[in-house]
């Protein structure tokens, strides 16, 4: 067997003395890389296929200074979290949409990408490789990012000769400084993270790099993040910088429908199947940013925000405030699907796969 095997990293890890807790502080997790024990890597050929991926020691990675991914961008990655249940075992939250879109966006940036019973066979053996650094129950969970990037060399433009797969992972805590509590959004005008046509819609590293300089002149004006609008008729909600958003009127939820230039998140999904069976109206469609100014509540979704209600937006020198906590809706939704990610309530939806 291979001293990088599932088997051979537990037991390794075991006869450490690697299986109590990692020794950190549990109570004050922020949103920040804490360098694990293990890593995940695997190749491929440009025009190939992926396999016999590996778990390493988490380290740095070497990489030519022409690689695809340094030189123009030709990148995606994923997140999903692992949370530890009460009775000890692990429960990830539907890896295998993480893996299909990995796949998705792939395609659109021209790369090859591991099969999704890879992908998911990958997540589980480094989250067991890294079980030590899942925060105990209601500590926080393994953020795991998965990235895929052109790792071989290029120099004139073109799709990169070798890939990598790559996750890494590390315990987190809330996601904004500000915890549960509500998440203040500057609208922009002027900046757009998406066009038609482009790439707003597949996980590609450079839809983040994009958003960096308004998100940064918002933070310093005191706001949470950033709000983007259509960058066609400046009047349409895309999404925030990390995650989709939602507006609640009359009880009926409304949230940008996918087309092409929103990111289809997977707590976007999920959150829209847990609104729709606890009876609510749920519309994907085009929402207006004048809706803002009478909706009864406004709320985030994504990994790694989970579900933040927002407490102000400011679009233009206005400002409208929602409220001190979270709305009733979506503290309801929140309530719903952190209960079953962390499998405290029944997985009637059959998303979690315990490990
Ligand atoms: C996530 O929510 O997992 C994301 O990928 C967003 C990232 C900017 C933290």
């Amino acid at each position: 067997a291979s001293p990088f095997s599932r088997d051979a990293v537990l037991s390794e890890t075991f006869s450490r003395g690697e299986s109590e807790l990692a020794d950190i502080d549990w109570d004050n997790l922020g949103f920040g890389c804490i360098p694990t024990d293990y890593m995940y890597i695997m190749k491929c050929a440009q025009g190939g296929n992926f396999s016999k991926g590996e778990l390493q020691r988490f380290g740095n990675i070497e990489l030519s200074p022409s690689a695809g991914v340094l030189n123009y961008g030709q990148g995606l990655f994923e997140g999903l979290k692992a949370y530890t249940k009460e009775d000890g075992n692990i429960l990830l939250f539907r890896p295998e949409e993480n893996a299909m879109r990995m796949r998705m966006g792939a395609e659109r940036m021209c790369m090859p990408a591991p099969t999704v019973e890879q992908f998911v066979e990958a997540v589980k053996a480094t989250v067991m490789a890294n079980k030590r650094w899942v925060p105990p129950p209601g500590k926080g969970s393994l953020y795991i990012r998965p990235l895929l990037m052109g790792s071989g060399a290029v120099l004139g433009l073109a799709p990169a000769p070798e890939y990598t797969f790559l996750i890494y992972v590390s315990p987190v805590g809330n996601y904004f400084k500000e915890g549960v509590a509500p998440i203040n959004l500057a609208v922009e005008h002027e900046l757009h993270r998406a066009t038609p046509g482009g790439t707003g819609g597949v996980k590609t590293i450079g839809n983040y790099a994009a958003v960096l300089k308004a998100q940064s002149a918002a933070k310093a004006k005191g706001y949470s993040d950033v709000l983007y609008l259509d960058c066609i008729h400046k009047k349409y909600l895309d999404e925030v910088s990390s995650c989709n958003i939602f507006v609640v009127k009359d009880n009926v939820i409304s949230t940008p429908a996918i087309t092409g230039t929103i990111l289809p998140g997977i707590t976007r999904k999920s959150i829209i199947d847990v609104a729709q069976s606890e009876g609510f109206k749920v519309e994907e469609r085009l929402v207006a940013v004048d809706e803002l100014l009478d909706a009864d509540e406004v709320f985030c979704t994504g990994t790694a925000v989970v579900v933040s209600p927002v407490g102000s937006i400011t679009y233009m020198s206005r400002r409208v405030c929602y409220g001190e906590g979270f709305g009733v809706v979506s503290q309801q939704l929140y309530h719903k699907l952190t209960r079953l990610q962390m499998g405290l309530i029944e997985d009637s939806m059959n998303w979690t796969l315990e490990l």
